[in-house]
């Protein structure tokens, strides 16, 4: 089958442009495996600039979030989406659109570090580290930045941090100490629980499928109203 691929380029210094490439597949593969394609056979040469497309990935296994991009409007993990997931023949590619490009496919999310630095999002010596369903669930946050990108609400600089950030509060409230806690759970009031719509946009895209609304329940209910709702 024959796809037209566009893929929405920008080079360092900042200058946008688009590059449509005509791409060849008797099977079906992973967007992952296509762009890995285009750069090794040199597919990206009908640009008369040609320079590989620069995008990022790790594990290929939806484990790690460095592959989020936007596919056909659609944020996602490059190497979660499937050329036969699309109808059609027809994909375009494009960044990340609420995070600073670097270049091509590449986005600087250092905001999500930032983010959980200024909300605190770490254990002290004296909290513990067990679990409970609700901390094993809220552990498998990817930390990719898609529930940002459908989010309403979050725009990088902007007091509300988002469900990455909420996702590492919900595992850790449960596991401070008292007096952590306490000062924590002021932050994640002022920074989600304050300016969270309710859209529960994240909650549907989220790829690790994490249920993002139980975990917002749970941890409203133990930083906002001091009680702990399940373990
Ligand atoms: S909550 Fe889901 S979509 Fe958001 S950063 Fe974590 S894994 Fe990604
Ligand atoms: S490369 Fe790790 S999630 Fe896609």
């Amino acid at each position: 089958m024959e796809y037209t691929i566009t893929i929405a380029r920008q080079r360092p210094g900042g200058e946008k442009y688009r590059q449509t490439i005509n791409y060849e597949s008797d099977t079906d593969k992973s967007i992952a495996m296509v762009l890995t394609e285009i750069n090794s056979r040199k597919l990206y040469m009908t640009d008369k600039q040609a320079t590989p497309i620069k995008w990022e990935c790790s594990c290929l296994q939806k484990k790690c979030g460095a592959c989020a991009m936007v596919i056909n409007g659609r944020p996602c993990l490059a190497c979660d989406r499937r050329l036969s997931q699309w109808c059609g023949n027809v994909i375009e590619i494009k960044p990340l659109g609420k995070f600073p490009v670097i270049e091509d496919l590449v986005v600087d999310r250092s905001v999500m570090q930032e983010e959980l630095k200024a909300v605190k999002a770490w254990l002290d010596s004296s909290s513990r580290a067990d679990g409970g369903e609700v901390c094993y669930e809220a552990s498998r946050c990817l930390q990719c930045g898609i529930c940002l990108e459908v989010c309403p609400n979050f725009a990088p600089g902007d007091s509300f941090f988002g469900m990455s950030a909420a996702m590492p509060l919900t595992r850790l409230l449960r596991q401070m100490d008292d007096a952590q806690r306490a000062e924590v759970s002021k932050l994640y009031s002022r920074h989600i629980y304050e300016g969270c719509g309710k859209s529960l946009a994240c909650r549907d895209i989220c790829p690790a499928g994490i249920d993002i609304e139980d975990m917002l329940i749970n941890s409203n209910a133990l930083a906002v109203w001091k009680r702990i709702r399940k373990k």
